[in-house]
């Protein structure tokens, strides 16, 4: 079903950023390891959040929402995860089927996995390899696509684990396996990712390590065996889906967006990092704590943009970032350039090729390279018209109506339900704050 996001001259207002994509995953997971009842709240009721914690309950945790955003998980303990009687549908989910293999494979259990078209086609060897390694076995076979069929074990054997990629899935996945292995895992990362799993492990009173390289790289490493215990949390807003309203707010000729509750990592702070680069104006208040995160509330106004070579060690900050920062760029005065960032190639869609495709539809010059792309600025409101293919990709689909409400014409793209996995407010909010964005 096709949508239309029309220029506007002025999008104003508050948001209240949703919870965290990831750290609404993690919630339901390590609630549901643990012993006793955690509550939860602000938590993300997108697609793919949900699905975790249907495969969280599958597996023997009882999960519960008890108002909106309001979750208890009740955790199996010592006990242990179980064998489930249906099969687990990550749908879009590559954080839900990557972590929760990494869970599964240090229990005595047998279970069946499967997700949409877009996570069928994903790469799981990253994550299937080091736990094979540990001593997990699936039917996966050489492509290590979805579907297929895994088997734990409570004898799983402690890894030292250096990932060929930037990816805090295969991070979190190994820490998560680690966690009931038999010894002390580690994970050696090149490059730092997003943090959460740490974070939040230790919330839940589990104890890690942490040793940093002289060049910068860090070992995190976790002894098998330990438990973890109930918590009480509300999630930090999530800065992913803050950067679409923050955008909007950049580019609108009479904009003033503001979004309440913003987490502010370090791991996942390039993409506001990259915008100031380019010249946005962005103001950041302090705004407490929640789940051992800092909160921001964010305000952008209009600003005019110049392109930038965006520094490679943003990318893994502003790894699903990068569609909307395409579209700053499109309107920014001079070029554009994303080099290191080939992990773009296996998310929902080729992010790279999704871009591109994006901004050319819209009259916008880009070219794609192997490990980014470059983008010519239009200097001022792109001009528009296109129909975007989204590619089932969420963020596809967000950037190009974004792009629509400042662009000289409409954006069109060929599909909005997918934005569900990981905003299913995103309508309501571009909306609250004046957007036109319709059905055909
Ligand atoms: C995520 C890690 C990132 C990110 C994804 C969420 C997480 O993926 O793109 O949206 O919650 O750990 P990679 O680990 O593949 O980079």
């Amino acid at each position: 079903m096709v949508w239309t996001s029309r220029p506007v001259r002025r999008l104003n207002g508050t948001i209240r950023a949703p919870g965290d994509k990831s750290c609404s995953h993690r919630a339901l997971i390590f609630g549901g390891l643990a012993s006793g009842t955690s509550r939860f709240t602000g938590l993300l009721e997108g697609d793919d959040v949900i699905r975790t914690g249907r495969a969280m309950a599958a597996l023997g945790a009882g999960v519960v929402n008890t108002g909106p955003g309001a979750w208890e998980v009740r955790g199996v303990g010592p006990k242990g995860l179980t064998s489930p009687k249906e099969v687990l549908d990550f749908g879009n989910s590559g954080t839900g089927s990557r972590l929760m293999m990494g869970v599964m494979a240090g229990f005595d259990l047998t279970a069946e996995l499967c997700g949409d078209a877009s996570l069928s086609s994903r790469p799981m060897n990253r994550v299937l390899n080091p736990l094979r390694q540990m001593g997990m076995r699936d039917t996966a076979g050489q492509e290590g696509r979805l579907p297929f069929s895994l088997t734990g074990s409570s004898a799983l054997k402690a890894i030292y684990y250096k990932p060929p990629q930037a990816s805090a899935q295969v991070k979190s996945a190994i820490l998560l396996a680690g966690l009931n292995a038999v010894g002390t895992t580690t994970v050696l990362e090149a490059k730092p990712t997003r943090d959460h799993t740490e974070r939040m492990l230790q919330g839940f009173g589990a104890k890690l390590g942490f040793r940093t390289e002289p060049g910068g790289a860090a070992e995190i490493s976790i002894a098998g065996k330990q438990p973890l215990f109930a918590l009480d949390a509300a999630i930090p807003g999530d800065p992913s889906s803050a950067a679409f309203l923050i955008a909007a707010g950049i580019l609108s000729p009479q904009g003033d967006v503001m979004v309440e509750g913003v987490m502010s990592n370090p791991t996942r702070s390039g993409f506001y990092d990259a915008a100031n680069l380019m010249g946005a104006h962005l103001g950041a208040e302090e705004r407490g704590e929640a789940a051992g995160e800092r909160l921001i509330d964010l305000h952008a106004g209009y600003a005019g943009l110049k392109g930038i070579a965006v520094p490679e060690r943003l990318v893994a900050s502003m790894i699903d970032e990068f569609p909307v920062l395409a579209v700053l760029a499109a309107f920014a005065t001079g070029e554009t350039r994303v080099t290191g960032a080939d992990e773009l190639r296996v998310k929902e869609s080729d992010r790279i090729k999704a871009i591109v495709a994006m901004l050319r539809v819209n009259g916008v010059g880009v070219e794609e390279t192997a490990d980014g792309f470059t983008v010519e600025g239009c200097g001022g409101p792109v001009p528009g018209g296109g129909l975007v293919e989204t590619r089932h990709d969420h963020r596809i689909a967000m950037s190009a109506l974004v792009m629509g409400t400042a662009a000289q014409r409409p954006v069109s793209v060929d599909d909005v339900s997918m934005i569900d996995t990981s905003y299913p407010e995103f309508l309501g909010h571009m909306a609250a704050l004046g957007a036109e964005i319709s059905e055909g």
